[in-house]
């Protein structure tokens, strides 16, 4: 893009929001962090704040030498230090006689649950580890893990940290040639997956979707099968395996050994825009100190007494660090869930957060606008007194789903932290931290102490107001470590769009206050008549109508204004609206240049399985092009009613 095109600000800052919710009386009275000494105990020195969460909350066999090894793009942490991140997880919470404290309340999606406490689970790990081991699997090889929501995920995962292979997790919902390439650029020796799992009241097959993979997987060894959907599975003789077949005749104890600090903890794979996925690596030491420090003071975590639950899946890094290492190093009691929020009914979460008494939910804002398409009644139903605080995290939330999740989940009461983070920092790197920060719905407020993040313009100038570039300024201890075999790509991707700077991809913006407000992926920014525009306010605006339920909006090529705003609009509970009245509606809320040239009402949207909105292919549908790769799609049809629409939109012009 040429220089010439870019106005003064970055990205236009439009969308005014004045509402502030400071934190309450109930929550300063019990809270880890009142007031700014965390924030000014890091400014002050930010290697000797996170030196200092690394000696508080993890246990270390031996201790480190040197905090920081930074040699940009490479840092290294806690050099010299060993510690074994299972342990940390597990034995140090029974050696402190808490192994009767349930660490998971799993609740499996037709109802049946299991309760586990840290004593079992350490038992259950310590076998698995010793499986591994008898598989052939060594310190630095990589297992594969393709699995429901299942107890079993986290013990693979903990048993792989335990003798310091590093894990490869692969969501459930991925094909088989997605886990084909994910296995064969880790090289794994084994795979830990089940026959199948359940979803939306139905059995659906993961060791079928497996033995398609492994027929161009050949470093894979033995296959570990987890009996869960029951469904019918072929095993192959000497390579396939029951889980309850070697958990009986395992070895029940696996002493946990030390682990340097930088040793390979997991890959996890995540698709850029274009290209193959990258395998972002993250090690041990850091990574566990930035996990554990981010779940206890976001979350404001009392592990006595809370009951935490994210809704994530452990296929995702929400999984990973707030699922699985966060919570347990914390000593945590968690509710694991396997299915989705709508079986056998719409109110399924709310029914569980009153089941177990969760006090803690951090989910996702798709999530959330789709509680508010199927209406505060599914909420109403239950008693939802129990929750005292809620997060969100995966993409910016609207002001409006904010304002919803604050009532009608968490009846006025509760803080919201917004979470920004990427697979590639590893855990949460800007968001309020409850007992001290006054929030505005939709901003993820501030950079958490010991983080660094600041707005950049075009040029890399540090912009004190106004929207920009989100680059991050200093390493900190769970950022990624490269991609695995490729650092070539590592460097480009992060590092080379401003000189020393980490750019996370993302677009921000400043307010008077200082406040950070994320503005989408970069590549989600519009730029109309020369003003860039961020698809995420336009979206907002509609969201703020009270008919509409969700939008979605792209940049359309268009002759006379660059791009064009195109936005799709799901009503609520079917709502009747008339376009005109939305495209003014946008005008009021934030000006004329952003009022959509075309809006498309629509039943549904395409999302990924993860729940993010695919821009790439409302893009070609509004541009009209043929359409490429749908396969990561959770229901592809959706495209071609939004392609019929468009086709019969444009015979009407
Ligand atoms: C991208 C990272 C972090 C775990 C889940 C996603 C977007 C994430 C927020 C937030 C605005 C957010 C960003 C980021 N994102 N959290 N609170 N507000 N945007 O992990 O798949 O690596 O995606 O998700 O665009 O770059 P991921």
């Amino acid at each position: 893009m040429a220089a010439d095109d870019m106005p003064s600000d970055t990205i236009d800052d439009l969308l005014a929001e004045d509402r502030r919710f400071p934190p309450s009386e109930e929550i300063k009275a019990d809270t880890l962090v009142a007031g700014t000494f965390l924030y000014d105990e890091a400014a002050a020195d930010d290697e000797g704040f996170w030196a200092r969460q690394a000696a508080d909350l993890v246990s270390w066999d031996e201790p480190w030498h040197t905090i920081l090894d930074w040699q940009l793009p490479y840092s290294k942490w806690f050099l010299g230090g060993t510690l074994n991140v299972a342990y940390n997880c597990l034995d140090r919470h029974v050696e402190a006689g808490l192994g009767d404290r349930v660490a998971l309340h799993w609740e499996g999606e037709p109802g049946d649950t299991r309760t586990i406490t840290y004593a079992q689970l350490l038992d259950e790990v310590q076998r698995f580890a010793n499986v591994l081991r008898s598989l052939g699997v060594e310190r630095g090889d990589r297992v594969n893990i393709y699995l429901p929501m299942i107890p079993e995920a986290a013990v693979a995962m903990l048993a792989c940290a335990r003798i310091g292979a590093a894990h490869s997790v692969v969501f459930g919902g991925f094909s088989s040639q997605a886990l084909a390439d994910r296995i064969n650029d880790a090289e794994a020796k084994v795979l830990v997956t089940a026959d199948g799992g359940h979803r939306r009241g139905e059995v659906f097959p993961l060791k079928p979707a497996a033995d398609e993979a492994l027929e161009s997987t050949p470093s894979i060894e033995h296959v570990v099968v987890v009996k869960r959907g029951g469904n019918d599975v072929t095993m192959v003789e000497g390579r396939d395996h029951w889980y309850h077949e070697l958990m009986a005749a395992a070895d029940p104890v696996c002493p946990a050994e030390p682990m340097d600090a930088e040793q390979l903890l997991f890959l996890l794979y995540t698709s850029g825009t274009t290209g193959k996925p990258k395998g972002i690596m993250h090690t041990s030491g850091g990574y566990l100190t930035h996990v554990t420090y981010t779940h206890k003071y976001v979350f404001d975590l009392h592990p006595e007494t809370d009951v935490y639950w994210c809704t994530a899946d452990v296929g995702w890094v929400t999984g990973h660090s707030y699922i699985v290492y966060g919570p347990l190093s914390n000593g945590a009691t968690q509710v694991m869930y396997e299915g989705v929020p709508n079986f056998p009914g719409n109110d399924r979460f709310w029914e569980i957060v009153e089941k177990y008494g969760v006090t803690i939910l951090y989910t996702a804002p798709t999530a959330i606008r789709t509680f508010m398409k199927w209406g505060a009644e599914e909420p109403a139903k239950h008693d939802l007194s129990s929750l005292r605080l809620l997060g969100s995290v995966g993409e910016p939330i609207n002001p409006e789903a904010w304002m919803w999740y604050h009532e009608h989940i968490g009846g006025g009461r509760c803080p919201i932290v917004d979470t920004w983070w990427q697979t590639e920092t590893g855990g949460i790197m800007i968001s309020p931290l409850p007992g001290a920060t006054t929030t505005k719905p939709g901003s993820a407020t501030f950079p958490l102490p010991g983080v660094s993040a600041e707005v950049v313009d075009d040029a890399g100038q540090r912009v004190e107001r106004g929207g920009g570039y989100l680059t991050l300024t200093r390493p900190w201890p769970g950022m990624l470590r490269g991609i695995w075999g490729d650092p070539e790509r590592y460097r480009d991707t992060y590092w080379s769009r401003f000189e020393g700077r980490y750019f996370a991809g993302d677009g921000a913006k400043l307010d008077d206050d200082g406040y950070l407000w994320l503005l989408g992926r970069v590549d989600d920014v519009m730029n109309v008549s020369g003003h860039r525009i961020s698809t995420t306010e336009v979206e907002s605006a509609l969201v703020s109508h009270p008919a509409v339920a969700e939008a979605a909006v792209v940049g359309a090529t268009d002759a006379t204004t660059g791009q064009a705003i195109i936005a799709y609009v799901i009503t609520r509970g079917g709502a009747d609206v008339g376009v005109e009245e939305l495209r003014a509606h946008v005008a009021a809320e934030i000006g004329a240049i952003a009022k959509p040239k075309t809006i498309y009402l629509t039943p549904d949207l395409p999302k990924t399985r993860s729940g993010k909105i695919m821009r790439r292919l409302l893009r070609d549908v509004a541009e009209g092009r043929n359409l490429g790769d749908t396969t990561t799609l959770a229901d592809a049809s959706v495209v071609d009613e939004l392609q019929r629409r468009a086709v019969d939109a444009a015979g009407d012009d």
